[in-house]
């Protein structure tokens, strides 16, 4: 089946999926125009596309051997310099210094299926469908530049990915000062941003606005994607709600500094631009040298805010999570960090252990301080061999004790850091970022290594090696707990220097790609001091992420409902901790920690030592209860009911996907929770959604049955709860058909 089709007549070119399309047009002599994305859509030739109006004061750009207002277009990767006065998606200028304003010479290229990008996560083709992608040629015949735009539709989750390739053909360098992944200038019907912000633990905040004129612009200039802004947003129709309503997601499969423009101008146009951030970037493409931005994942839906989320946490299982976790049950586990913190010898941990085997855990993770000096955050990051002193054993000998216990044994590392105050330090003082001759600012007390350097890169990759060889480690936890500063890299020349950030992403990317190939079943989740670095080009190599290091289960609700609307439930971590939490000082009870924790990637994070044995019976059930309903609970389809950022209640439910070959659940999992109690409250009601109209479903704790249409459209009162933070799951079971 195709899902390109190119009227060569009209020089359009349409992208299939099933409910979208993706529609733009080549003119011969310049960039190509966006004519339409959204609800699948057939264009009549017979109309011409664009306005054509000379409001006064415009230019007329020359294209071979025609001329246009390219103020009144709507391109596919906007530029600079040629009268067209919105942001650009890119910026280049040649060996002279002057800007490449074209004319290009486009050709369309279509072939089957997609290929990866060098040094770059990208989607993957995966082997359920057939895949075909579109490049789109821009040559500059007096730099000898080539620009290529490239689109892969995966029709299934009605998914387009797109990315850039820049090409030297010619005998000078090029500098690029700007190469966003994406720009699309799309006709703004009303179109409200949806986008998460926040800082630490307190990542991924819901937040809708209008678009107004001028230029809405977040990212990232921290090094990593950041707590504050992730690089995912949506743009939806004023009317979208989670259940109905139009709905464009996008993301950056990227793991540093990052940029979305949004620019709303006189004529209505709305022009998206996201990529790589300019303000610390800049690339000397050498002749003969190709350069490619990251890639960018465009969903559309039709379906509401859940029906794009759903595409979404289809599309990152199949096409971004390593292969061997795609569809591999995540275990429950116990992390010794909230527990223990620095304060820990091999003996506690056995004991640990042993109850976390008998209450139904199944992978025991050591946290930060196993090595080195390490008894406080002040040192020994780079010192990666065992502290003999807590571990008298070795890694080895702990990993045996744990194994005995019928459990896997999972490690914390932080490889991208270094101490100051570590042997490596002093080896190498120059394998940290830093200005030479300025002083050095440290953050947790400590250092970036420079992974833009080869040699930092390859120590990397040999010390992971060598510390996952030396024991039966199932499951590692990669940390990074600083933003990047004071970036510079004597390695570099001059012209260089501003290449430094995304170099150190490729080198990131490099020790993951080397790392993963060689432990391809090593379980990876990814942390930056909680979720500071969630994004889809580290989810590419680690299927899961420390979604913050706010454990406290109130504030989860929101966390977690925000991560919900672009990455599925499987990959968000989701720990029980100790009350008074550690982060905010709250208490709420057990079973509320649990029903949160259980909405995500389920572990325990607090001393089981101290739980007396009536909370230790109710962690077993909540443990058991889990392992029963994981399939559903981490590949079955999520969907968003309540919101916590508009009141003080939050829904949301797991229901087995149609779409899903596994009919063995016929049932779904409904998950309320209350923050605040009122006086003498409405009574709690909410529409489920997505179940089969003429089913009937009996709730399993009270018996009572309901149609799967009364559920949607008349809703279901939920028992009124006495308190602050209370919390309640129901089963429901599928029980023949109603009539
Ligand atoms: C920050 C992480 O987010 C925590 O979970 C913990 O691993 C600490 N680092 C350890 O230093």
């Amino acid at each position: 089946m195709s899902t390109i089709d190119f009227d060569s007549d009209n020089q359009i070119v349409s992208l299939y999926g099933k409910k979208s399309s993706y529609n733009l047009k080549l003119n011969s002599n310049s960039m190509p125009l966006h004519l339409h994305w959204g609800a699948k859509t057939c264009l009549s030739v017979k109309q011409s596309f664009f306005p054509a109006n000379d409001r006064g004061f415009m230019i007329l750009a020359k294209d071979r051997d025609s001329s246009y207002f390219a103020e009144e277009m709507q391109f596919e990767y906007g530029f600079a310099e040629n009268g067209d006065f919105r942001v650009p998606a890119f910026r280049i200028r040649d060996g002279q210094n002057y800007p490449i304003t074209g004319p290009f010479e486009l050709t369309a290229h279509i072939y089957r299926g997609k290929n990866p990008i060098p040094g770059l996560p990208s989607a993957r083709p995966g082997d359920t469908q057939v895949l075909e992608t579109l490049e789109l040629r821009m040559h500059d015949s007096n730099s000898g530049l080539w620009i290529t735009l490239f689109y892969t539709m995966f029709p299934e989750y009605d998914a387009v990915t797109r990315h850039v390739r820049f090409h030297n053909e010619g005998s000078r360098p090029i500098k690029i000062e700007k190469a966003a992944s994406i720009s699309l200038d799309m006709y703004n019907w009303e179109y409200e941003l949806l986008y998460l912000h926040g800082a630490w633990a307190r990542e991924r905040q819901l937040q809708r606005r209008p678009l107004q004129s001028g230029t809405t612009a977040f990212g990232s200039i921290r090094g990593i994607s950041s707590h504050q802004f992730n690089p995912s947003f949506a743009l939806v129709s004023p009317e979208t709600t989670e259940f109905s309503g139009e709905a464009y997601g996008f993301s950056l499969v990227y793991s540093g500094n990052f940029l979305t423009e949004l620019e709303l101008n006189h004529d209505n146009n709305l022009r998206v631009n996201l990529g790589l951030h300019p303000d610390t970037f800049e690339w000397q493409l050498q002749p003969g040298d190709s350069f490619y931005t990251p890639e960018v994942l465009m969903i559309y839906s039709d379906e509401g805010l859940n029906g794009m989320s759903h595409n979404f946490h289809g599309f990152i299982r199949d096409h971004i999570f390593p292969p061997a976790f795609q569809n591999a049950e995540r275990p429950i586990l116990f992390n010794n960090w909230e527990a223990t913190y620095f304060d820990f010898e091999e003996r506690g941990l056995v004991e640990l252990s042993n109850i976390a085997a008998d209450v139904g855990v199944e992978l025991f993770v050591l946290d930060d301080g196993w090595f080195g000096e390490r008894n406080s955050d002040r040192t020994s990051l780079g010192d990666w061999s065992v502290n003999t002193a807590k571990l008298p054993n070795g890694l080895k000998g702990l990993a045996e004790e744990i194994e005995k216990r019928k459990l896997q044994f999972g490690l914390w590392l932080e490889p991208e850091m270094i101490s100051l105050n570590s042997k490596l330090a002093r080896a190498h003082p120059d394998w940290y970022i830093s200005i030479p001759n300025r002083p050095v600012a440290e953050g947790r007390n400590q250092l970036v290594l420079d992974l833009s350097r080869s040699d930092v890169c390859e120590f990397l990759v040999a010390t992971l090696d060598q510390i996952l060889s030396s024991a039966p480690i199932s499951y590692v936890k990669w940390d990074m707990n600083r933003y990047l500063t004071n970036v510079a890299s004597p390695q570099f020349p001059a012209s260089q220097q501003r290449e430094l950030y995304h170099r150190y992403v490729l080198g990131l990317y490099h020790v993951l790609d080397e790392i993963t190939a060689k432990y391809p079943k090593v379980l990876f989740e990814g942390c930056s001091g909680g979720g500071g670095r969630f994004d889809l080009g580290i989810l590419y190599y680690m299927p899961q992420y420390w979604t913050s290091d706010n454990t406290d289960a109130v504030s989860r609700i929101k966390i977690q409902y925000g991560t919900s609307l672009f990455y599925p439930p499987v990959s968000m971590g989701a720990h029980v901790s100790a009350v008074p939490n550690h982060q905010v000082g709250r208490t709420t009870s057990l079973e509320f920690r649990g029903h949160t924790a259980m909405s995500g990637n389920f572990g325990y994070e607090l001393d089981l030592r101290a739980l007396s044995d009536a909370e230790l019976r109710q962690i077993t059930q909540q443990s058991a209860f889990y392992s029963q309903h994981r399939r559903l609970l981490q590949f079955g389809r999520f969907l968003r009911i309540k919101s916590p950022f508009e009141s003080s209640e939050a829904a949301w439910m797991f229901v087995h996907s149609p779409e899903s070959a596994e009919d063995s659940y016929d049932y779904f999992l409904l998950f309320w929770f209350r923050l605040h109690a009122e006086a003498n409250p409405p009574s709690p009601r909410v529409k489920l959604a997505y179940l089969e109209e003429h089913a009937v479903y009996e709730q399993e704790s009270s018996g009572l049955s309901y149609t799967g249409s009364e559920l949607m459209h008349r809703g279901i009162i939920l028992p009124q709860l006495e308190g602050d933070y209370v919390s309640q799951v129901f089963t429901f079971t599928k029980k023949g058909r109603f009539g």
